[in-house]
């Protein structure tokens, strides 16, 4: 692998641990004003410290985040297709690699969609993403999209996505975990994060899906709403943080969860 583009790849995954965690920020390019995020500024100005990565679309960056800051950009590139369209799967690439190095970004992204009528269309614009990244030296994440269907969300499924999203050159992936996730990682030569999906019950839940997925082989999170969702926004991201870089077990982390959100979260 190009210095470049590993540099960029250590960016985003720490060296120190191997590990990261990536805030996703980017719902909006398909469901508009999300909860929590209707004002993206105040939002994610609070947790970017927290963040090892942030994943906007290009307008929430230009728009939203102080371009003064540290924290590497995973920049979604993809898109096309709202909430109340006929296809969510139907997407195209959105920005110009041209546009994502002037942006200053470590990495692009895109969403696949397997299984759909638009497999093929968004499977080439990855490939052809690849093709770009590797000119410029710009690693590529491929988010393997069920759109409505979270049902799909199951170990064959998943683990069919990941391998094809490496056999086409990402350099990471972003899935959802599932009962036998460790098959999923087993079968992907390339790094695996999870998404953390919709709002779950408790902090607990959350926790134990971070802490299951890194102990099966994920080597971080890339999580959205079970972070800002959360009453307690940066006591959230903060205590995933203590299970993916500290190794901390569900107890010790809801432990930290419950103390920070008592003293200033
Ligand atoms: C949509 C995405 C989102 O960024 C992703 O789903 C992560 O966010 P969350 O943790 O809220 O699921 O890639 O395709």
């Amino acid at each position: 692998m190009d210095w470049g583009l590993q540099n960029r790849l250590a960016r985003i995954i720490k060296p120190a641990t191997g590990r990261t965690v990536m805030l996703a920020v980017d719902h909006g390019y398909f469901l508009g004003p999300t909860s929590r995020i209707e004002n993206p500024r105040r939002t994610i100005e609070p947790l970017l410290p927290h963040a090892d990565a942030l994943m906007p679309t290009r307008g929430v960056l230009r728009a939203s985040v102080d371009p003064a800051t540290q924290t590497p950009i995973v920049l979604r590139v993809s898109g096309g297709t709202s909430v109340i369209g006929p296809s969510l799967a139907d997407e195209g690439i959105t920005t110009t690699f041209e546009e994502a190095i002037r942006l200053n970004v470590s990495a692009v992204a895109l969403s696949i969609f397997v299984g759909t009528d638009y497999e093929r269309q968004t499977l080439l614009s990855l490939a052809d993403l690849v093709n770009e990244g590797q000119t410029y030296g710009i690693p590529v994440l491929a988010v393997t999209a069920v759109g409505k269907e979270l049902e799909k969300r199951d170990q064959r499924f998943l683990s069919l996505c990941c391998r094809i999203a490496a056999e086409l050159g990402a350099h990471l992936v972003k899935t959802y975990y599932c009962e036998g996730f460790e098959k999923v990682v087993e079968g992907c030569p390339v790094p695996v994060v999870i998404a953390g999906g919709p709002k779950l019950d408790t902090m607990k839940d959350v926790l134990q899906l971070t802490h299951d997925a890194l102990s099966r082989g994920a080597v971080g999170v890339d999580m959205g709403r079970n972070i800002w969702q959360s009453e307690h926004p940066v006591a959230a991201i903060q205590s995933v943080r203590a299970v993916v870089h500290e190794k901390a077990t569900v107890k010790q982390a809801l432990d930290l969860f419950e103390d920070l959100k008592a003293t200033r979260n």
